[in-house]
């Protein structure tokens, strides 16, 4: 059957690779029928991903149609329409057995550190797979990548009578900011990108941005947008260490700050007094948990999250390779680009 692979950074290509066995005990085969692409296939690509070894077959944001279930599987049957939930943990360490599937020690993610989705069918362990019978392939690709922004906001624990600030408008800062706006907060964005905030107000319909140089003028403007408050939880979703050592200033007192954005590098503040003063939580986001999978079907089942927005590309899968460039530039308008498998 066909696949692409990554080669090596900026360098795809087309393969033949041989056709699954049929599932075992516990496994699910399934047909792939359309593939997201984030930041990260565009870091492997880019070569700026720490977690990503080449050659790779990418692809970790799936939808796909159940073809066969193995032994004992008894969450899906053939022909349901499903989500994947793309990280593949061990059941054993320490993370694992307290439920803290999102953290296991020896986690491997579709696409990232083993092979991904992007080829015509592949076998999955059956409990990864969370089916919706109303929901497109597309819409089912989506859930991934609101997985990421709704297990963000559940770790900052946003009260409706609260300020939600995200920082970075990019898909994982808009996936966070559809649970900032259904946990009730008043959600206020921040980006140093007036296209990306431009879309955040009238694709997202949330009216509050600011376009921030770093200049201390969007401190100012969030002093004003909060009664002088400051947020009670500040989301980081740049993957910028400048970004995220500068949010501290802007979290109300008894505030949290959440780190969704990956950064190798250092990130710093003082101390005293914004972390020791305002006795702030900083908190990391890592992946997400099986139930947000079922959350979020149920929210965009219900029109609660309209996906209609999101998606902005499409190519079919044989025009990827080429398509691909295009999709690194976010001057393109590129939030959420889509390849059609079959
Ligand atoms: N926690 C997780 O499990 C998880 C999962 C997937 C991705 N991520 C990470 O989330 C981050 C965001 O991913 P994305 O695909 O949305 O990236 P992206 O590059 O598309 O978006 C980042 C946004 O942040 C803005 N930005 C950058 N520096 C800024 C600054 N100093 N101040 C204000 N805005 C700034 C950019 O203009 C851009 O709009 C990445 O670091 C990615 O690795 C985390
Ligand atoms: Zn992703
Ligand atoms: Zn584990």
């Amino acid at each position: 059957m066909k696949a692409i692979q990554l080669e090596q950074p900026k360098q795809f290509r087309r393969i033949d690779i041989p056709d699954v066995p049929q599932p075992g005990a516990g496994e699910a085969l399934v047909r792939i029928h359309r593939i997201g692409i984030c930041g990260t296939d565009i870091s492997g690509y880019l070569g700026k991903m720490p977690f990503f070894s080449y050659p790779r077959i990418p692809g970790h944001e799936l939808g796909v149609e159940v073809l066969a279930v193995g032994p004992g599987v008894t969450n899906v049957k053939p022909g349901d329409r499903c989500s994947v939930e793309p990280y593949i943990n061990c059941g054993q360490c320490y993370s694992c057995r307290r439920g803290f599937t999102n953290c296991c020690e020896s986690n491997k993610t579709l696409g990232v550190m083993c092979d991904g989705g992007m080829c015509e069918r592949m076998v999955l362990p059956a409990r990864k797979l969370h089916s919706s019978s109303k929901l497109s392939f597309e819409q089912l690709a989506l859930v991934e990548t609101l997985a990421i922004g709704c297990h963000a906001v559940d770790r900052g624990e946003p009260k409706s009578s609260e300020h939600v600030l995200v920082i970075g408008a990019g898909p994982i800062g808009l996936s966070a900011i559809e649970f900032a706006r259904i946990s009730g907060a008043k959600t206020i964005v921040m980006d140093m990108n007036e296209q990306r905030l431009a879309f955040v107000r009238e694709k997202m319909r949330v009216p509050d941005t600011i376009l921030t140089s770093g200049d201390g003028e969007e401190l100012k403007r969030l002093s004003e947008l909060t009664n002088g408050q400051l947020a009670d939880v500040v989301i980081d979703a740049t993957g910028s260490n400048k970004s995220m050592g500068q949010a501290l200033n802007y979290c109300a007192f008894k505030g949290c700050l959440v780190y969704v954005g990956i950064t190798q590098a250092d990130i710093t503040f003082p101390h005293a007094p914004a972390l020791h003063r305002r006795e702030l939580d900083i908190r990391a986001s890592r992946n997400a948990l099986p139930g947000d999978f079922t959350r979020i079907i149920r929210l965009i089942e219900n029109g609660e999250i309209n996906t209609q927005p999101w998606i902005t590309h499409h190519a079919a899968f044989d025009e990827m390779i080429d398509a691909f460039p295009s999709w690194t530039l976010p001057q393109t308008g590129v939030i959420k680009a889509m390849v059609v498998v079959s």
